[in-house]
């Protein structure tokens, strides 16, 4: 089979490295790829921008390409999933209705409050005068979010009336999430864990993948600016076997359920970041929705499928076939880990065009392969390209080890002005000991 794979990040990496061991793909062209996905067995990549889909469209039809995969949220809010489908073209996307739940924070809500799924009180404004009065006669800190997708970049938790008013401002009177920010959602903060729950789902069946943590700060200690996320281990030890359980009934099932009541089928991945607490009754966990995403995560996907015994193609063809009753998933013990190698002044501004070297022998230390984010390759040499530019990812028989030897990668590689964390799944290391 060929297949086509959309976007440039570590999580389309860790995709198409998969994709490749089925035995049923012969060809994956990924658009647009990176310096990883450019050498990957089986894998070519093609200069087509991944929210550019007509073009996509046009190179999919011309290819005869028997399944497309999409990585990043863009091209899902543009539609892709429905224009795919309407040229009758096998894909794994939502389409633009199902992918409203991550392109517009005030419709999630609305969601979530039609669906009784736990997540923090809010109120929406268009009026930024309104939201100011609301928000100076709120405690802090108070969480203010533009509606719309803005690059990770649109939530403040602010600290002060002060804080929370300039974001007001920035995104209903400067607009600077352009119509994104025309709306925005204020609520309540809510202190605890974070982590993340990922089902998979044809509409009908959900089946939940392995957990994960992603580390959201940029600096050791959970210290510093909120990034796309600085690493990521599986399992994810912040609830036990027996919670993770409950929660396809607490926070994915009456989501698909409350989505089909409004006539949209949502098939493809549905990722739920949560705050945990121990604030619950009886010292039990208190479990809150803090946003849905309609696609993989990035860092979550690059520990998350290496964990994956089974066989991804047929799960993720069967889901957009609606027959993903048909499926089971099989999971691997080990725990796994993954390091981002970040460009310096990332999540700021940062340099592009370094060159990067000691990927080979990173990528020589059993156990340990090495995703590439923002890279690029050229005449043999990996540059940087983007502001996460490698997740150094390993296995162990325990989550030390797993570190250590994910971190035995990292000390491989070099290039300038790199920056990374060092105490990825320390968290968690803690909660096991
Ligand atoms: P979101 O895009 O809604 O997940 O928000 C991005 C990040 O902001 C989350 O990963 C949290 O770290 C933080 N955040 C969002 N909402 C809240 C909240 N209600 N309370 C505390 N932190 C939040
Ligand atoms: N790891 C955060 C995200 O994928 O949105």
């Amino acid at each position: 089979m060929k297949l086509l794979v959309i976007g440039n990040g570590g999580r389309e990496h860790a995709l198409v490295w998969k994709l490749a061991q089925s035995k049923d793909v012969d060809h994956i062209y990924v658009a647009p790829g990176n310096g990883g996905t450019a050498v990957e067995d089986k894998c070519q990549n093609i200069d087509i921008k991944s929210d550019d889909i007509q073009a996509l469209l046009s190179f999919a039809l011309e290819k005869k390409i028997d399944f497309t995969v999409v990585g990043p949220e863009i091209p899902l809010s543009e539609g892709i999933a429905d224009l795919f489908i309407e040229a009758g073209l096998k894909i794994f996307a939502p389409v633009k209705a199902a992918a409203h739940m991550e392109a517009s924070k005030a419709f999630a809500k609305e969601i979530m409050a039609a669906s009784g799924v736990p997540t923090a009180k809010y109120r929406r404004f268009t009026d930024a005068e309104l939201a100011k009065q609301w928000v100076t006669s709120q405690n802090v800190p108070i969480v203010v979010k533009a509606d719309g997708l803005a690059a990770g970049k649109g939530v403040t938790v602010a600290q002060t009336h002060a804080e929370a008013i300039k974001a007001i401002n920035e995104a209903l009177v400067d607009r600077i999430f352009g119509d994104s920010g025309g709306t925005v959602v204020i609520e309540e903060f809510l202190a605890g864990e974070e982590m993340s729950y990922l089902v998979i789902t044809d509409g009908e069946t959900i089946i939940p993948l392995a957990s994960a943590q992603d580390h959201k700060a940029v600096f050791d200690g959970d210290k510093g600016a909120n990034t796309g996320g600085m690493g990521a281990y599986s399992p994810a030890p912040v609830i036990s076997g027996e919670q993770y359980d409950k929660l396809v009934d607490l926070v994915a099932r009456p989501i698909v359920e409350e989505l089909k009541k409004r006539g949209i089928s949502y098939k493809g991945i549905l990722y739920a970041g949560l705050m945990v607490s121990t604030d619950g009754f009886g010292g039990l966990p208190n479990i809150k929705v803090l946003e849905y995403n309609c696609r993989f995560g990035d860092p979550e996907t690059q520990v998350i499928l290496p964990r994956m015994k089974s066989d991804l193609l047929p799960i993720l063809m069967a889901t957009s076939q609606g027959k993903l009753n048909e499926c089971q998933i099989e999971w691997n013990e080990d725990p796994s880990v993954s390091v981002v190698m970040a460009s310096g002044g990332y999540p700021g501004d940062y340099r592009k065009g370094i060159e990067i070297n000691g990927i080979a022998e990173a990528d020589a230390v059993e156990g340990v392969k090495v995703f590439h984010a923002g890279t690029s390759a050229k005449e043999g040499k990996i540059y940087t390209a983007g502001g996460r530019v490698l997740n150094v990812t390993a296995f162990g028989s325990t989550l030390k080890e797993a570190i250590s030897k994910a971190y035995k990668g990292v000390a491989c590689i070099s290039f300038d002005e790199m920056h990374y964390r060092k105490d990825i799944g320390h968290k968690a290391l803690k909660r096991n000991s």
